[in-house]
């Protein structure tokens, strides 16, 4: 398997609680590398473009207010098959249906207050990247 790089959001309901430390643990332990990191507040066109795949579904509006309502962490996450490494710690998009021990499970509060962000294929990761980092911002 071969070392690749996912984009990771810890999303402003778990900055709020003070969960970064407790998040970046996780990554870290499920075999993850933090090679980028950063804490950011998202303005409106920002989330509206990141999340511009889902600009026609009903929640599309909350959860553009939600990833604005608060400081987020980015993070460009290394290791081996790094996409899948880290949807499987992240858990299953809500919370109720995710597998005991993963991010949602332990930290989650809703579907949309989720606590984490991760690519769900390797081209979406590296747009994501593009979006938030500059090539020289990552340090593997
Ligand atoms: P994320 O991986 O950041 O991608 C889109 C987000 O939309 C998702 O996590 C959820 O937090 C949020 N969301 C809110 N409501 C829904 C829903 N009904 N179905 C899927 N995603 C939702």
């Amino acid at each position: 398997m071969a070392v690749t790089r996912t984009f990771s959001i810890i999303k402003p309901d778990a900055t709020a609680r003070n969960l970064t430390g407790a998040v970046t643990q996780a990554l870290e332990e499920a075999g993850l590398r933090v090679v980028a990191s950063k804490r950011i507040r998202m303005t409106r066109e920002q989330a509206e473009a990141f999340y511009a795949v889902h600009r026609e579904r009903p929640f599309f509006g909350d959860l553009v207010s939600f990833m604005i309502s608060g400081p987020v962490v980015v993070q460009v996450l290394e290791g081996e098959d790094a996409v899948a490494r880290n949807r499987e710690v992240m858990g299953a998009t809500n919370p109720a249906d995710a597998a005991e021990g993963t991010i949602r499970k332990r930290f989650a509060q809703s579907i949309e207050a989720n606590s984490v962000h991760g690519s769900d294929s390797e081209e979406n990761a590296a747009t994501e990247i593009a979006f938030f980092f500059e090539p020289g911002e990552i340090v593997g």
